[in-house]
C-alpha cells in the first residue's frame, strides 16, 4: 500500500498515462517528418506512415486497459511500447545521418529531428524506469529532468522563431525572447547539474522549480495563444496546427512534472532529499 494506493494500480495508472501522452506525441512526430520529408523520398515517407500506425495502435490498446488489468500485462505492454519507441529513435537518428550528410533535404530541421528523438529516448527511459519499480522520477533526479525538460522548451521557441513568417515580427521576437529565457534557465539547471549532490538541499531546489515555473507558464500562455491564432487563421506561418498544440501539450505536460516535485519536496516535510555525503 501507499497512501491508500494499491503500488499495483500506481504500477497501471503511472504507466498508462505515459503511453497515452509519448504514444500520441510519437505518432505526431511520425507525422511531421513525414511532412517535412521530400515527395520523392518515398521509403522514408512509408516508415513514417509505420510509425504512425504502430504508436496509433499503442494509444488504443492503452485505453483498453483499466486499473483492473492485470499488472504482468501492463509490463509486458511497457516492454512491447519500449521497444517500438527504440525503433522511432532509431528511425530518428537515421534521419539525422541522412540530412547531416547532405543525402535527403526537405523541411525537417536537424535540430528538430534530434529533439524527437531525445523525447523518444525519454520515453523509453520512462518506460524502463516503470518496469523496474520506479514510478516517479527520483527526488534526485529533479534537475536532470528539469535540464531534459527547458532543453526542449528552448528548441520549441526556437522552432516557432523559425517556422513563423518573417513579417511576423513581433511574435518572431517574442519566440526569440523566450529562447532566450530557457536557455539561460537551461544553463542555471546545468550549473546546479554540477555542484550535485551538494545543490540538493530543499531551499535551493525549491527556489529552482519556482523559477522554471514562471517561465514554462508563460511559455505555455504563449504557445497556447499561437495556436489558437494559427487554428483561426489570423498569423502567417508555416507551423501545422497540430504542432502549435504538441508543444503546447509538452510544455503542459512539463508544467505538471514540476507540480508533482513540489509536492514531493514539500509534500515529504522533512530533508530527506539532501543526500548525505559527509
Ligand atoms: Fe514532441
Ligand atoms: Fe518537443
Amino acid at each position: 500500500m501507499l497512501g491508500g494506493v494499491r503500488l499495483s494500480d500506481a504500477f497501471i495508472a503511472r504507466s498508462l498515462d505515459e503511453i497515452m501522452f509519448w504514444s500520441r506525441i510519437m505518432k505526431e512526430h511520425s507525422l511531421f517528418l513525414k511532412l517535412g520529408f521530400n515527395c520523392d523520398d518515398t521509403e522514408l515517407i512509408q516508415e513514417a506512415d509505420q510509425f504512425y500506425q504502430v504508436f496509433e495502435a499503442i494509444g488504443n490498446k492503452a485505453q483498453s486497459f483499466s486499473l483492473q488489468t492485470d499488472p504482468q500485462q501492463i509490463k509486458q505492454f511497457n516492454s512491447e511500447v519500449h521497444q517500438a519507441a527504440s525503433m522511432i529513435w532509431a528511425y530518428k537518428r537515421k534521419i539525422l545521418n541522412l540530412l547531416l550528410t547532405c543525402k535527403i533535404t526537405g523541411n525537417n530541421f536537424p535540430l528538430l529531428v534530434d529533439h524527437t528523438s531525445r523525447e523518444a529516448a525519454y520515453f523509453a527511459n520512462r518506460l524502463t524506469e516503470l518496469n523496474n519499480g520506479q514510478l516517479q522520477p527520483l527526488p534526485a533526479a529533479i534537475i536532470q529532468e528539469n535540464v531534459f525538460f527547458l532543453r526542449i522548451m528552448a528548441d520549441h521557441a526556437k522552432f516557432i522563431g523559425h517556422l513563423l513568417d518573417p513579417s511576423e515580427r513581433k511574435l518572431v521576437d517574442q519566440a526569440r525572447e523566450f529562447s532566450h529565457d530557457f536557455d539561460q534557465l537551461l544553463y542555471q539547471a546545468v550549473d546546479l547539474e554540477s555542484m550535485r549532490p551538494q545543490s540538493e538541499t530543499v531551499p535551493i531546489l525549491d527556489q529552482f522549480l519556482d523559477e522554471n515555473r514562471v517561465s514554462v507558464k508563460s511559455l505555455r500562455d504563449f504557445k497556447k495563444t499561437a495556436r489558437d491564432l494559427i487554428e483561426a487563421c489570423r498569423i502567417k506561418s508555416i507551423i501545422h496546427p497540430l504542432l502549435a498544440d504538441h508543444v503546447f501539450r509538452e510544455a503542459d505536460r512539463f508544467l505538471h512534472i514540476i507540480d508533482a516535485f513540489e509536492a514531493q519536496l514539500t509534500g515529504n516535510g522533512n530533508r530527506n532529499i539532501v543526500l548525505d555525503d559527509h
